[in-house]
């Protein structure tokens, strides 16, 4: 038996039990992991509240870091002991996750597991959203809303060191400071100003060229007037809500191309998921990707951990410590 987080109905916060759950042994393919640190993500809260709706009951967490305990019949890749991180498996805010073998990320020595159980998730969205969709070119205008959020701050760093100018919007100055710190050339309040009109003053009427929109209801609209000629708006989330529908010829006018992204599309091999995960980690490496981590929450605390995300009381990660010690 272990300790885990269970949600046996949708709902706020007050859904997150913690329980004791069995612990299955790992099948053909498959890895038991002790989980050092679990990321929480944006995601479970709609898996939570049943906007993505999963299968009753659950364990929430797609995200984690940890020792492999046990392997099961014909995995090649880890053994028992070795570190690890993982990313697309359900059942991380627990002392221990099943997953599929194939889906492991060996962790470098020099990263920690909360970097471990902060990167996977966060930072293969950030690449795949900056080389999928507009081959970002130096001097590109590069506009990121909840830019000092988890996802934010990642594509801040990263828009920065392919040369582009950035623009990040953030709801309070506080925010706004995280995100200039992370690198964004200027922060607009999408609270207190009128994001387009800034967006436009600021780059002489050019407007952005690449737009990547993780808030949704509250920006979509505004981004179809602060996209620059041939501009590209990547819409990858909803914090806000979904956006509203619109009429595909309000693209036409000014010939802007519109795309949608989910890191799981863009995970689907383990050559994939690898080759985006070492670009992730040599950024770390590097220097020039800093992972900020905003708090970490004892595993009995997940649901104050998931309400201060969805509060937006956060900047940057938020991870659980299911065994006590992140480190
Ligand atoms: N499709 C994918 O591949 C993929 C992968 C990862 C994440 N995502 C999406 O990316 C977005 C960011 O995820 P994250 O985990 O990094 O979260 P996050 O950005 O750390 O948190 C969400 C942020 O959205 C902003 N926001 C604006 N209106 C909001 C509202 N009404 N309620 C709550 N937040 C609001 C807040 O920033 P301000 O206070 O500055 O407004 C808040 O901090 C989410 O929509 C998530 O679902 C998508």
């Amino acid at each position: 038996m272990q300790k885990a987080i269970q949600v046996t109905q949708y709902g706020g916060p007050e859904v997150l039990k913690l329980q004791e759950t069995k612990v299955e042994k790992p099948g053909s393919g498959q890895a038991l992991v002790r989980v050092q640190a679990a990321g929480i993500n944006f995601i479970d809260i709609y898996q939570r509240r049943g906007t993505y709706p999963v299968q009753l009951p659950f364990i929430p967490g797609l995200e984690g870091s940890g020792i492999v305990e046990a392997v099961g019949e014909g995995v090649k890749n880890v053994k028992p002991g070795d570190r690890v991180a993982y990313v697309h498996e359900p059942g991380s805010y627990a002392e221990q996750n099943l997953v599929v073998a194939d889906h492991l990320i060996p962790l470098p020595a020099e990263l920690s597991f909360e970097q471990g159980a902060a990167f996977p998730l966060q930072g293969m969205t950030a690449q795949y959203l900056l080389h999928e969709f507009r081959k970002v070119k130096a001097n590109d205008v590069v506009l990121i809303h909840a830019a000092a959020g988890g996802v934010g701050l990642l594509l801040v760093q990263w828009a920065k060191h392919l040369g582009a100018k950035v623009l990040g919007t953030t709801s309070t100055e506080e925010k706004a400071k995280i995100a200039k710190e992370a690198g964004a050339d200027e922060v607009i309040l999408y609270t207190k100003q009128d994001f387009p009109t800034e967006v436009k003053r600021l780059t002489n009427g050019h407007g952005a060229d690449l737009i990547i929109d993780g808030v949704g209801k509250t920006t979509f609209p505004g981004n179809l007037q602060a996209a620059a000629l041939r501009g590209n708006i990547v819409i990858f989330g909803s914090s806000s809500g979904p956006a509203d529908p619109i009429s595909p010829n309000v693209l036409m006018g000014r010939s802007l191309t519109l795309s949608g992204g989910s890191l799981f599309n863009f995970i689907l091999t383990n050559e994939e998921l690898m080759a985006r995960a070492k670009a992730v980690m040599e950024g770390i490496k590097q220097g020039w990707l800093k992972l900020r981590i905003d708090q970490v929450f004892p595993l009995e605390k997940a649901a104050e951990a998931q309400k201060k995300l969805e509060e937006r009381k956060t900047s940057g990660k938020v991870l659980l410590a299911p065994n006590n010690k992140a480190k």
